[in-house]
């Protein structure tokens, strides 16, 4: 799964895991993750995720990181809003209406290129990546959040090979063994996902859960 392959599905249009509203677990979590909105959110593997304008509509200063051009310029084209682009460490920028879209490789990204941070929202980026690059996305958002940093990471959960990956399955050891080398975490829910998910049961998948984790910086 390397960078063609996501840049690939862009310029196909197979975006499956775009959803066209805001992220019921989102709304559901966020104020428990995040009370303070005068806080910067990273929101590393963004896609053109409607998360980024829901975020930025509760103050939030937004910094998402994304491989893809398509995905930055839709982002703002769909939303209607003029994008401004500059350059800034290894990416374009594409910035408007208090969100910025760093195009380029997350693994890359340096505490500079994203200033003040204060939380993180992770759907669909950690699920997205193999085993042997989780290591690196930790050590990337490790490198880059301050010591308190909190963030809202949702998993995906289901038995390893009844489909093919992405998204990966991440269950709670999983998830405790990437992640808390640098974080504490906790457990905020776990819910029967598959009926709301029926691009997963079309491709096998007998049994779905997603599971919202609260992730602190240490
Ligand atoms: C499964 S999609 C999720 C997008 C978004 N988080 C959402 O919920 O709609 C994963 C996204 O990560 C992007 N991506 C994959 N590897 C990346 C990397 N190394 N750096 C930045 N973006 C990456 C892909 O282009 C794709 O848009």
């Amino acid at each position: 799964m390397d960078a063609e392959f996501w840049l690939s599905r862009w310029r196909e249009g197979q975006l499956g895991w775009h959803l066209p509203a805001t992220n019921p677990h989102l709304l559901r979590h966020w104020a428990t993750v995040a009370p303070d909105s005068t806080r910067s959110v990273l929101v590393p593997l963004c896609g053109r995720s409607l998360d980024l304008a829901w975020l930025a509509g509760r103050g939030h200063p937004v910094r998402g990181v994304e491989l893809s051009p398509i995905a930055a310029r839709d982002f703002f084209a769909l939303a209607g809003l003029s994008a401004e682009v500059t350059h800034r460490g290894a990416y374009d920028v594409y910035a408007g209406q208090g969100i910025e879209i760093l195009q380029g490789d997350f693994m890359n990204l340096q505490a500079a290129d994203c200033p003040g941070l204060g939380a993180w929202y992770d759907r669909g980026a950690l699920v997205a990546l193999p085993p042997e690059l989780r290591g690196r996305y930790v050590d990337t958002l490790a490198r880059v959040l301050p010591a308190g940093a909190r963030g809202l990471l949702v998993a995906t959960e289901y038995q390893a090979g009844e489909m093919q990956a992405p998204p990966f399955p991440l269950d709670a050891a999983i998830v405790r063994d990437t992640l808390q080398g640098h974080f504490r975490l906790e457990l905020l829910e776990r819910v029967d996902a598959l009926a709301d998910n029926p691009r997963f049961l079309e491709r096998g998948l007998k049994a779905y859960h997603e599971s919202c984790w609260l992730l602190e910086r240490r």
